[in-house]
């Protein structure tokens, strides 16, 4: 495994490469088993296997939560190194200039769930993203569906600038107890953990009602019960459709669009997000 720091080394070596497939796992650091079964993924699917570790700074609209970034580099590289990673980028900067001359925007699917909360962070993420994948040009890339609103728009991406790049979405990692693994979950106190758990007993609570009862109010009540319970106030809880993120309030029951539960919820000062599906597609795809 090599890391390499500078963009123009990175792109030399991987011109050698233009045979074999080559597969890309952007990251931010601070890898837990979500992060490493993207990787796994990547491994299977491919036969060359990129990693970056990148902190964007254009995608936090919250300085401090960009300072307080953990950044555990030498462990990030031996676990990318035990997963059998081929190179990890870690530039130190990827702006060539600053402010950027030219961006790019995301349209109405920021304009809900996490995007209503967290002005300009979808513009941030597309834009490293798009810089990432025009420096390495990988065949496929891969991405976690417990960030399902950026796997979305990452989709979209790639369709509206015609860009050879399969999105492939790996399953949310989660704990024992439900948790989607986050790098973040390490900032909660052991009180706040045991709370959190109730984020993914809302979300299943919503799955489980809806098998008898297709009212989506009745079935978000029932989640809604739970958080209760245990005193979480989310920035949003709702069913959205997964094409276009729009909240749904009734589904047909004769074939219905493949739609989710998304949760947004700050514990103490730790913001947490995520999602399952409600309504799954009839096949697996990774088309928008
Ligand atoms: P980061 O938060 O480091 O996440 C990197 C990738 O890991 C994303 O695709 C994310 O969805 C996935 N991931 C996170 N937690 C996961 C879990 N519990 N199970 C499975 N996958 C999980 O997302 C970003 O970085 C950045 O926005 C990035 C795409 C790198 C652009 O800066």
């Amino acid at each position: 495994m090599k890391v390499i720091t500078s963009i123009s080394e990175l792109q030399h070596i991987l011109a050698n490469y233009h045979q074999e497939q080559v597969a890309f796992v952007p990251t931010m650091g601070c890898l837990h088993q979500g992060h490493l079964s993207l990787i796994r993924k990547a491994k299977r699917l491919a036969d060359i296997v990129v990693v970056s570790i990148y902190v964007n700074p254009l995608q936090f609209n919250d300085k401090n939560d960009l300072k307080n970034y953990p950044k555990p580099f030498e462990t990030d590289i031996q676990l990318c190194q035990e997963e059998g990673v081929d190179f990890v980028f870690h530039p130190e900067n990827l702006y060539a200039n600053t402010p950027m001359q030219v961006a790019l925007h995301v349209n109405n699917l920021s304009q809900s769930l996490c995007g209503l909360h967290r002005p300009g962070h979808f513009d941030g993420m597309i834009t490293v993203v798009n810089i990432l994948f025009n420096i390495i040009r990988p065949d496929l890339a891969i991405f976690g569906e417990k960030d399902f609103q950026q796997l979305s728009i990452i989709r979209h991406m790639v369709a509206d600038l015609h860009m050879p790049i399969d999105i492939i979405a790996g399953e949310t990692v989660r704990e024992q107890d439900g948790l989607a693994l986050s790098s973040r979950n390490r900032h909660l106190t052991a009180e706040q953990r045991r709370q959190a758990a109730a984020i993914p007993q809302a979300l299943q609570a919503v799955i489980q009602t809806y098998q008898t009862n297709k009212a989506i109010p009745s079935c978000l009540a029932a989640g809604q019960n739970i958080l209760d319970a245990h005193g979480i106030k989310p920035d949003y809880f709702g069913v959205y459709d997964e094409q276009h993120l729009q909240a749904v309030n009734s589904l047909t029951t004769h074939d219905p669009i493949p739609a989710r539960v998304f949760i947004a919820a700050t514990i103490g000062s730790t913001r947490l997000i995520d999602n399952m599906p409600l309504i799954t597609p009839p096949a697996k795809d990774t088309q928008p």
